[in-house]
């Protein structure tokens, strides 16, 4: 199945745009919305995404599942390992390589759809925690990774193999970390594992925590 690409010079938000599509009937899955450049691009938690000329910014219309955190990690790993960038994923799906962001990846619901934004750094690393595809050492066309990534996407979605490999990629099992919680409580401990959705396993003095949401603070390995 190919994908319906919707694309624009500038748009505040992908999201935003996809949404409008959706709640329209002009888009569903399989629709994919990129734009240039974004003036209000966000990221998990309402940060804002800085968007600048030269990165890929874009929202994937697909089907929504109870793994999604899961498949689309891998499939964001996948699609940049297609251009040599070899990464690791920082819980949840962070692609990080040598610690620095490389991509970040925000999933909102819409309906049965999911609405999976998608922001990759190609060529210039806008913040001092960032790095690049070009920093990285490879070069990938704009194009062509919205393709792979579109790809890579619905096998993941298809496969039994996402969870083992999505583990296998999750530079946090094994760190100490740190979760403030939305209601003011904290979980401090040691990463182990992943639950089949996705959610991360730390070992507290209290027991073992199962954290499905949160900025994770990397404390010590
Ligand atoms: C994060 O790491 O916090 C997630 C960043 C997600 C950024 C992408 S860029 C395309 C889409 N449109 C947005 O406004 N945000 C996502």
């Amino acid at each position: 199945m190919s994908l319906v690409v919707h694309r624009f010079r500038q748009l505040p938000s992908t999201q935003d745009e996809a949404r409008r599509l959706v709640e329209a009937g002009e888009a569903g899955a399989g629709h994919v919305v990129v734009a240039d450049v974004q003036t209000e691009g966000r990221g998990r938690f309402g940060r804002e995404w800085l968007s600048p000329v030269g990165g890929l910014y874009a929202t994937f219309v697909v089907p929504g599942h109870p793994t999604i955190q899961i498949t689309v990690g891998v499939a964001v790993l996948r699609a940049l390992e297609r251009f040599g960038v070899k990464g690791a994923l920082k819980w949840p799906n962070d692609l990080v390589v040598d610690g620095k962001k490389l991509a970040g990846i925000l999933i909102e619901i819409a309906g049965e759809l999911a609405l999976v934004g998608i922001g990759v750094n190609l060529e210039e690393a806008p913040l001092e925690t960032a790095t690049s595809v070009r920093d990285a050492g490879s070069v990938a066309r704009r194009g062509e990774l919205v393709v792979a990534l579109g790809e890579e996407m619905r096998s993941a979605r298809e496969s039994e193999e996402a969870l083992p490999a999505y583990r296998a990629s999750l530079s946090t099992l094994g760190h100490f970390v740190r979760f403030a919680l939305e209601d003011g409580d904290t979980i401090e401990g040691k990463a182990f594992d992943v639950d089949e959705a996705g959610r991360l396993l730390v070992e507290t003095a209290e027991g073992i925590r199962t954290v499905s949401s949160g900025e994770c603070v990397l404390l010590r390995t």
